[in-house]
């Protein structure tokens, strides 16, 4: 008889056994992260998935697998996904489960760093505002309010992985999960209760049963079996703090962010491949780069105050998408390298022998197989080292770099040899319609607030994210003065005292004056003013650009006017004191409110034909319509002529705009130095240009023919200056070394046009400027062309052979290219 009872039985039996058969199980010791019994070596890189499009996650990953990692890290961005309390959102390119899917399905695994709190350069460290208006909440402590949210937030995401058979356990691909991040930075001034906060954190982690390692960042007293990790630009000097724990680099800084005013940062190739390659040398299990792909800080996600809306932060993998070339493939080939001697790192004994005072050979050494990998590093600033290791052979060692030799006794890579090309990118206008845009105009209304009526009052000067929840960057503060006819003083100078970020003021109506501080901190705005007899509207318009993210208590950091105070002074220094005064208030702009951005409610509004006074108009709205520019190159608009604002493409935010905050001067040079220790304003570039003049607008956002942009300008800026251009490589350069080979790309379909520089020898200079050298193959150019001319990409061996020449070229030969890509 047809038993049902038996069959569900039987399904149970086989489908737990199909999820346990499938899962991989991840353990750890001190010499590597083991999956299914494979001790194994992780190359990781952070791609946020808000800071790109769903539409440009399945390239980012591909690159990032072809650049030879095995991981994608990510952390969980809580703001977004719960915008208000128990009210989620994970749609779009907030869709992580998806963005886990794609990662899993190209072979790579996850690293989730849940936080929630995460940094990031992210507004608010990725807490949500609403959080810091509950009652009795002390923000990442020993406090209940706090907790629980953390707690049920967390157990959400972790759920919504497990749901979706995400673990490595279930066969999924997340092998490492975080929580709290960097807390070990700012615990001390937390007291007590940071490190029962820290213990607590630990046992909710625990307690959600994941099956994968959790691990903690700069938290030298993890509670086990928390595994405690490293961040900077250098951690071989790291140890974990218990012995059996891997050595992890959770984030190694490729670069840096950059902030409204400030320079491009560049962190060279040289200097994080030394980076990486002296972590392993020094006994590193995984390596993260912060950030393999930086992206873009859409809507008002920056951080701050000040972050800009690039978060290029010069990775692997450019804002846009693109190879950030020689970075990308110098690291591809240290990755490769490495991974040469995986088997022999994860299983064996390491012993240093320090040869000089900079110089160190570290052996590993399996004493079983008799498998042997060595690193010879010169740590030397500047100092080369030629290296004799006698029966291993004789090195040359630059100085700050490390050679990495197979068996011990074969030079596979050394971090200061860059044989990568290097690609110069170019922005071009290539559609006739987006040469000169048409625009019209709206104003932005504001008699109501310019009169003085808001939609709340206080006797006080509120703080202004905690009143606008931050669902604006806008807070209107405005107040009376009645000035008396015979007693008061009618010229007298505007003070306010503010927490930043931004301050306009009007008095009567008429603009008076704007200010900020360089760095987005408190500042004090003074202008003169004459004051009529009768009633005097005072009306203040304060923004935040972009919320703190770092620091102990850095969620109490107030913005806004919080308590001015705002004073009227007169002659003989008599005072008025305003702080007091009846205060009405709005949050956010008219135009905000009734979605001018959006293209759909935006043809109610009042366009008016743009003229030449419309130009350096301040608080107003500009409307465009561009055509989608042909191709595959990643599209961006120069906003090069414009003030202050934010700017929309069919709707959708392409970030804050601010032009016209132009970089500092000093410090910008021609040569970057890879030798010696980095930090970040080393290296800088774009001194004196806007600290951001290009945006990015992903493809996907585009459609058909006409696409709208929307701009408000808070101060004034010229619209004509506006382009939609696409972004190319132009001019691609190689320097490879005898021995090995040359690998030019163009991208895009495009191919090698031109070879404007070939020199087989001893060629000298860098990209854009190379030189020949003492001797030259004369027939380089004819050599190189034959191989390369017509094609997308073309590799050469460095060698005499290829060069036809027979006689023993000196192994100090090289070869250098520059080429043209162009469209077919
Ligand atoms: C090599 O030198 C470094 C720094 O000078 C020192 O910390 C280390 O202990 C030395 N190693 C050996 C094996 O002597
Ligand atoms: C007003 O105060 C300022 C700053 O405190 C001082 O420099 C100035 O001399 C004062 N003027 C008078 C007229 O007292
Ligand atoms: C002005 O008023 C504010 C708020 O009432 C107060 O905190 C501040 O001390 C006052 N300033 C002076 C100089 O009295
Ligand atoms: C200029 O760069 C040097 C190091 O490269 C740094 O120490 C210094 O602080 C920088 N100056 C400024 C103004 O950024
Ligand atoms: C080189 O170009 C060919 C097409 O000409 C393309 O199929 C191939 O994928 C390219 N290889 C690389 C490494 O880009």
């Amino acid at each position: 008889m047809f038993n049902l009872g038996s069959l569900v039985l039987w399904l149970v039996v086989i489908l737990s056994c199909l999820s346990f058969c499938t899962g991989n199980s991840v353990t750890y010791d001190s010499n590597a992260i083991i999956i299914n019994g494979k001790r194994r070596i992780i190359f990781s890189g952070s791609i946020h998935y808000p800071r790109s499009t769903d539409a440009m996650w399945p390239d980012l990953i591909k690159k990032a697998k072809d650049g030879g990692l095995d991981a994608i890290e990510t952390y969980i961005f809580w703001d977004r996904h719960e915008p208000q309390r128990q009210k989620y959102d994970f749609s779009g390119n907030l869709d992580f489960i998806k963005f886990f899917q794609l990662i899993h399905d190209a072979g790579l695994y996850v690293l989730m760093r849940i936080g929630p709190y995460v940094c990031a350069e992210w507004n608010y460290g990725g807490f949500p505002v609403w959080l810091h208006n509950m009652p009795g909440i002390e923000f990442r402590t020993d406090n209940k309010v706090y907790k629980n949210e953390m707690q049920t937030f967390t157990t959400k995401i972790v759920n919504m992985c497990k749901q979706a058979n995400l673990f490595a356990t279930q066969g999924g691909p997340i092998i490492i999960a975080q929580i709290e991040n960097e807390y070990g930075n700012v615990m001390t001034p937390y007291g007590d209760a940071g490190k029962t906060y820290i213990n607590w954190c630990a046992q909710m982690a625990e307690s959600l049963n994941i099956g994968v390692p959790w691990i903690m960042c700069q938290q030298s007293d993890a509670p086990q079996p928390m595994i405690n990790t490293c961040n900077g630009f250098y951690c071989d000097n790291f140890t974990p703090n218990n012995p059996k724990s891997p050595k992890m680099f959770t984030e190694n800084w490729v670069g840096w962010f950059k902030k409204w005013g400030e320079k491009d940062p560049h962190r060279t190739a040289e200097d994080v491949a030394f980076s990486v390659a002296k972590f392993f040398q020094f006994g590193g299990v995984l390596n993260n780069y912060y950030m393999y792909h930086g992206g873009t800080n859409f809507g008002r996600t920056s951080g701050g105050p000040f972050i800009t809306t690039s978060y290029d932060y010069d990775a692997p993998l450019d804002e846009y998408g693109n190879l950030n070339q020689p970075k990308w493939g110098h690291l591809r080939q240290l990755h490769a390298s490495i991974k040469l001697g995986e088997k022999i790192l994860t299983s064996s004994t390491r012993s240093d022998r320090n040869i000089s005072s900079s110089v160190t050979l570290t052996t590993f050494s399996n004493p079983t197989t008799g498998g042997r990998f060595c690193f010879l590093s010169n740590t030397d600033a500047s100092n080369d080292a030629t290296i004799d290791l006698e029966a291993d052979g004789t090195y040359f060692v630059p100085a700050w770099s490390v050679t990495i030799l197979d068996g011990c006794n074969k030079e596979v890579y050394n971090t200061a040899k860059v044989n990568t090309q290097t690609s110069v990118f170019v922005k071009e206008q290539n559609e006739k319609e987006n040469a000169q845009l048409s625009w019209t105009w709206a104003r932005e209304h504001m008699r109501d607030t310019l009169l003085g009526t808001g939609t709340f009052k206080a006797n006080q000067l509120l703080e202004q994210k905690g009143f606008t929840v931050d669902v604006s960057d806008y807070l209107w503060y405005m107040t009376n003065v009645d000035i008396d006819q015979t007693s008061s003083p009618r010229d007298v100078t505007l003070q306010v005292n503010t927490k930043g970020h931004v301050l306009h003021a009007f008095v009567n109506r008429r603009h008076i004056g704007s200010e900020w501080a360089n760095n987005g901190q408190s500042f004090v705005l003074e202008k003169p003013i004459s004051l009529k007899s009768g009633t005097n509207t005072i009306t203040l318009l304060s923004a935040t650009v972009g919320l703190k993210n770092y620091d102990a208590f850095y969620d109490m950091v107030p913005t806004g006017i919080d308590g001015g105070p705002v004073y009227l002074i007169g002659s003989g220094n008599v005072t008025t004191n305003l702080s007091s005064n009846s205060w009405s208030y709005k949050v956010g702009l008219n135009g905000e409110m009734k979605q001018f951005y959006n293209p759909t409610f935006s043809s109610k509004v009042k366009w008016r034909p743009f003229e030449h006074k419309s130009i350096r108009r301040r608080m107003a709205w500009f409307k465009t319509n561009f055509k989608i520019p042909s191709g595959v190159d990643p599209v961006v608009l120069d906003l090069q002529g414009m003030g202050k604002g934010h700017a929309w493409v069919n709707g959708q935010s392409i970030g804050r705009f601010w032009p016209s905050f132009i970089a500092g001067n000093d410090n910008c040079s021609e040569t970057c130095d890879y030798r010696g220790a980095y930090e970040s304003n080393k290296c800088v570039g774009n001194c004196g240009n806007p600290s951001q003049r290009w945006y990015h607008i992903p493809r996907s956002f585009l459609s058909g023919d006409t696409n709208t942009l929307i701009l408000f300008e808070e101060i004034g800026g010229n619209p004509k200056q506006i382009s939609v251009q696409t972004i190319t490589i132009q001019t691609i350069c190689g320097h490879a070394n005898e021995g090995s080979t040359l690998e030019l790309s163009c991208q895009g379909g495009r191919i090698i046009s031109e070879i404007q520089f070939a020199s087989y020898g001893n060629p000298e200079g860098k990209c854009g400027s190379f030189k020949h050298g003492l001797w030259n193959v004369v027939n380089t150019l004819l050599l190189v062309e034959k191989a390369c001319i017509g094609k997308e990409n073309c590799s050469i061996d460095v060698t005499g052979e290829s060069f036809e020449i027979s006689d023993a070229t000196s192994s100090l030969a090289s070869l250098a290219v520059q080429a043209l890509c162009s469209k077919k």
